[in-house]
């Protein structure tokens, strides 16, 4: 099948909207292969550390977006696992340092044009269901269907203070809304692919929203989706 035949979902939004969970419901529903961007861009975030580079240093970030391997699997508990130059480096990868740095790199131009090819490669049979901030207006602009979750900041912030709780990461509300609020300026503000929704996205405010009603609500977007 011509790759632009192949159907793509992308589900873009700001940090905690719910993207992760929602995307990969969906696309566990629809039988379709799940594109985590945001993974790529920690991964590069937490390579950089790993190698102790200069987060203004673009030229050095620029060759270690092309370097840096990353590989995703899930465990035996059907897990999702992300292994960074052979690493499983799943945890690290979750913590709100990494988010900065991701953050960070992401503001590089060419950084993220390294990463660009790589997360159109991830457009497969059945289909796709991607999940970032440019899905839709940058990475899969003919996609057949775009969604743009949001939620009020405070929630957010909640939704990530418990699962890094259950994680037994310690963090505070007030310092994770803090954190959240600089990384949405950052990333609606910044030059290049800044986090707004596509001209024809579908909105929706997951706040107080369970999560199957919204998964429910995406699924309806896409004709002869599963059950
Ligand atoms: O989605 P996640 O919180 O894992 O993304 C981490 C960071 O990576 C974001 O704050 C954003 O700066 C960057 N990112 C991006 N474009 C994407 C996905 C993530 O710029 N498509």
């Amino acid at each position: 099948m011509p790759e632009s035949n192949i159907p793509v979902l992308t589900i873009d939004g700001p940090s905690g909207s719910g993207k992760g969970t929602i995307s990969r419901a969906v696309a566990a529903r629809l039988g379709w292969h799940y594109l985590d961007s945001g993974a790529l861009y920690r991964a590069v975030g937490v390579a950089a550390g790993w190698a102790d580079l200069d987060l203004d240093d673009a030229g050095a970030l620029v060759r270690c977006a092309f370097d840096t391997v990353v590989g995703f699997r899930d465990d035996a508990g059907g897990e999702p696992r992300v292994l960074v130059n052979g690493h499983d480096a799943t945890d690290e990868l979750r913590t709100e340092t990494a988010g900065a740095a991701a953050s960070a790199i992401a503001a590089i131009p060419e950084v993220r044009s390294a990463l660009k090819e790589r997360q159109r490669a991830f457009r497969q049979a059945p289909g796709l269901v991607a999940d970032g901030r440019d899905m839709g207006t940058v990475i899969f602009p003919d996609a057949g269907w775009k969604v743009f979750l949001t939620a009020s900041a405070e929630e957010r912030a909640e939704r990530r203070y418990k699962q890094l709780k259950d994680k037994g990461v310690s963090v505070t509300l007030d310092g994770l809304l803090r954190e959240i609020l600089a990384r949405d300026a950052r990333d609606a503000s910044r030059a290049v692919a800044p986090l707004r929704p596509a001209e024809d996205a579908v909105r929706i405010d997951t706040t107080g929203q369970g999560i199957e009603a919204v998964v429910e609500r995406v699924l309806a977007l896409v004709p002869g989706r599963a059950g």
